[in-house]
Order: structure tokens, then C-alpha cells, then sequence
């Protein structure tokens, strides 16, 4: 650890998931690089009603052009930690299924692949059809953590920001971030 992270959000529904998953690697004191394509800036507006630009200047990021893949995240040679795709569309899962890196998102996560770093996709999308259901689980045994926007019910969440931050304890928990996101289960429950 001590190097960054790469935050891409993509344009998969959900970008809430993206905007939390920022806020606590800042507050946990990562230095995060974003990325978001072209989609995920109209989902970012859509549904949060953000520019990819308003969020690096309020949490202090740097903000990288998805169309540079000379950009630091994309190079083999730099310190990065990990890579994290939220949320990850069905787009972006199958071209990094079929090793395509044709923007700083693809190729950030190809890199992490070739450089065996830790890379977390966050598909959304529903139903899954047999392609989407085939490329992760290549992608899963490559090595690649896939994390499905997928909250639980077990801790009674009352909000939507409750279902939303299950979701992203379970990606900083991966990334070994210290968070107090919901109750951790005891065992003592039922
Ligand atoms: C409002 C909106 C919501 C979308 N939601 C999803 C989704 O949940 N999952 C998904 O895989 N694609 C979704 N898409 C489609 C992707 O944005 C589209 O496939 C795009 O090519 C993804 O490109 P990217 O992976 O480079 O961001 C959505 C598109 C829009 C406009």
C-alpha cells in the first residue's frame, strides 16, 4: 500500500455507488485518481445531478480524461494499489473480457490485470443475460473481484442511502479501508 487508487465509474445506473465509494477513500485518507466515461457522465447528471469535474474539485481528486490512456492509471510502471469499476456496466465488463482497453476505464482495469493489482468491478444491470453471466465469471477467475451492487437486508436498512452504503462497505472492506458503514454481523442476531 501507499499508492493510489483508481475510482472508475462507468455508465451503468448507480453512480451513487461511484460518489460514496470516493467520499470514504477520501476520508480514509487514499489518494484517488477518477475516471468517468462518456456514459457514466450522463448517469453521474441523471441520477446525482453532478459533473465528474464538481466531484475532483470537492473531494480534492484528480480527475483523468477517459480518453487518455497515457494518463498515470493506465501505465504498468506506476503505484497503483487498486482499481475499482462502480458501478461497471455490461459494456465495460465485456471489453475487459475480451482484453479491449480503449479508454483509461478498459485500460486501467487491464493493467491491473497484467500487473496483478486488485481490481473490484461493481456490475449493475438486471437481468443478466448469458454474455454478461459468461464474462464475469472469466473475469472472476482471473483474479478480478466482482462485487454486484447487490444490498442486503439483514441490518433493516430504513434509506436508500443505508441500501447504497451495504454496497460500499463491502468494496472498502475489500480494499481494506476503515469505515463505520452499517453493523457488522455478530452472530447473535436471529
Ligand atoms: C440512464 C442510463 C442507465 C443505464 N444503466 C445501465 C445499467 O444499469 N447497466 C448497464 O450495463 N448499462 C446501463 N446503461 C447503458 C450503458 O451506459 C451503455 O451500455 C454504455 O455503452 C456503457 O459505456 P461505458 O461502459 O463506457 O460507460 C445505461 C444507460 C443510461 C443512459
Amino acid at each position: 500500500m501507499g499508492g493510489e487508487t483508481v475510482l472508475c465509474i462507468s455508465g451503468a445506473s448507480g453512480a451513487v455507488y461511484g460518489i460514496r465509494v470516493l467520499e470514504e477513500l477520501v476520508k480514509a485518507g487514499r489518494r484517488v485518481r477518477l475516471v468517468v466515461t462518456p456514459s457514466g457522465r450522463l448517469t453521474l447528471r441523471h441520477e446525482c445531478g453532478t459533473t465528474p469535474e464538481d466531484l475532483a474539485e470537492a473531494h480534492g481528486v484528480v480527475l483523468d480524461d477517459a480518453d487518455d490512456v497515457a494518463a498515470r492509471s493506465a501505465s504498468g510502471s506506476a503505484r497503483i494499489d487498486a482499481v475499482v469499476i462502480c458501478p461497471c456496466s455490461g459494456t465495460t465488463i465485456g471489453k475487459l473480457a475480451a482484453g479491449i482497453s480503449d479508454n483509461l476505464v478498459t485500460r486501467s482495469g487491464i493493467v491491473a490485470m497484467k500487473e496483478g493489482r486488485h481490481l473490484i468491478i461493481v456490475p449493475r444491470e438486471t437481468p443478466l443475460a448469458t454474455v454478461h453471466l459468461e464474462n464475469l465469471a472469466k473475469l472472476s477467475g482471473w483474479g478480478v473481484t466482482v462485487l454486484p451492487a447487490m444490498p442486503g437486508f439483514y441490518n433493516h436498512p430504513t434509506s436508500v442511502e443505508d441500501m447504497v452504503d451495504f454496497v460500499v462497505a463491502r468494496i472498502l472492506d475489500r480494499l481494506d479501508v476503515d469505515h463505520n458503514l452499517g453493523r457488522r454481523w455478530s452472530g447473535d442476531e436471529l
